[in-house]
């Protein structure tokens, strides 16, 4: 039986749960700790300083599914939404951390056996990566995972080497990617058609290392810990076997709510999930206290709200209805 998004996201807290990890409510979009981050974009953001070793916590393993923007700001996704199968500027990210606990051997196992024995996805539909220089990743999939090797590439700074902003944790990764099959154009990452759509990232593990300080030098961090991201929308896609982030239940029931509020019979339109997307970032960013403004978060915020707008007017509503 199909998995909905709840049900993945449940079963995902669950089994890092089961795995001693304490399960912690998603933080506000704004970073209560971080003056140079705009939006929180990804999952291990409330726990930088946990990283740093400044912060002291009650646990030293956390799991959980962290509301994330990724609009303004390094990780900025807002003019792909509406053009692609998985861009969004608001989604959920689920994430395991090790704040100096485990380290690379059980963040690849726990991932590993959460993909194919929880969610029972195939082993040969999974292709996954590591950095160049990462020989004890490599050795970690290759003789304690026995992945099939044909399926797995080495590869450079750009694809796999992860940092929060300019500054902060950062490190070496390992990404997992789901093959959508033959009949969607791509090839596996590190080709030269990887661009496509047939491999699709799934989960980044960071292999949290190094602090990086605004001169751009890294220093170690004091224990080396454990960062993972999967978005939630992306896995949920795979699992209701559908290419496309948007035909999820979540954003099904949510565009054919707005498709019948302004008359609109194409399902499919992308304007239609450029509004889906963005109603979810207004709503959130709002929800944690930003109002749109001439600058910084709240000038992100309006610009969102004036896609949406556009995308409304290109489907024939007036300026009007939305005032
Ligand atoms: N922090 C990592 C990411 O966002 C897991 O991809």
């Amino acid at each position: 039986m199909t998995m909905t998004t709840n049900e993945i996201r449940e079963a995902f807290l669950t089994y890092f749960e089961e795995k001693g990890h304490r399960r912690v409510d998603s933080a506000p979009l704004v970073p209560g700790n971080d003056p140079t981050l705009l939006f929180t974009n990804a999952g291990m953001v409330p726990f930088k300083d946990c990283f740093l070793g400044t912060e002291k916590r009650a646990y030293n393993r956390a799991t959980s599914s962290q509301k994330c923007v990724r609009a303004g700001g390094k990780h900025n996704d807002l003019e792909n939404v509406g053009y692609t199968a998985r861009h969004h500027t608001f989604f959920e990210m689920l994430g395991n951390f090790s704040f100096g606990d485990y380290f690379k051997q059980d963040a690849i196992k726990f991932a590993w056996e959460f993909l194919t024995v929880t969610l029972g996805l195939p082993a040969d539909k999974l292709w996954v990566t590591v950095h160049e220089t990462d020989q004890e990743a490599e050795d970690i999939w290759f003789n304690e995972i026995g992945i099939d090797q044909q399926k797995f590439s080495r590869l450079g700074d750009k694809d796999n080497f992860w940092s929060m902003g300019d500054t902060g944790p950062c490190g070496p990764c390992s990404e997992i990617f789901y093959d959508h099959g033959e009949r969607v154009e791509g090839g596996p990452p590190g080709s030269p058609d990887e661009d496509g759509d047939r491999y699709i990232e799934i989960w980044n593990l960071v292999f949290m290392q190094f602090n990086r300080d605004q001169a751009g030098n890294t220093t170690p961090l004091p224990k080396p810990s454990v960062d993972t991201g999967m978005g939630l929308e992306r896995i949920t896609a795979v699992m209701q076997s559908v290419h496309n982030n948007y035909e999820i239940d979540l954003f099904v029931t949510l565009i054919q709510f707005i498709a019948d509020k302004i008359n609109c019979k194409d399902i499919s339109n992308q304007s239609l999930r450029v509004i889906a997307d963005h109603i979810r970032s207004c709503s959130f960013l709002i929800i944690d206290g930003v109002l749109p403004g001439n600058e910084g978060r709240g000038y992100v915020l309006r610009r969102i709200i004036r896609r949406a707008i556009r995308h409304g007017n290109k489907l024939g509503v007036e300026t009007s209805f939305f005032q």
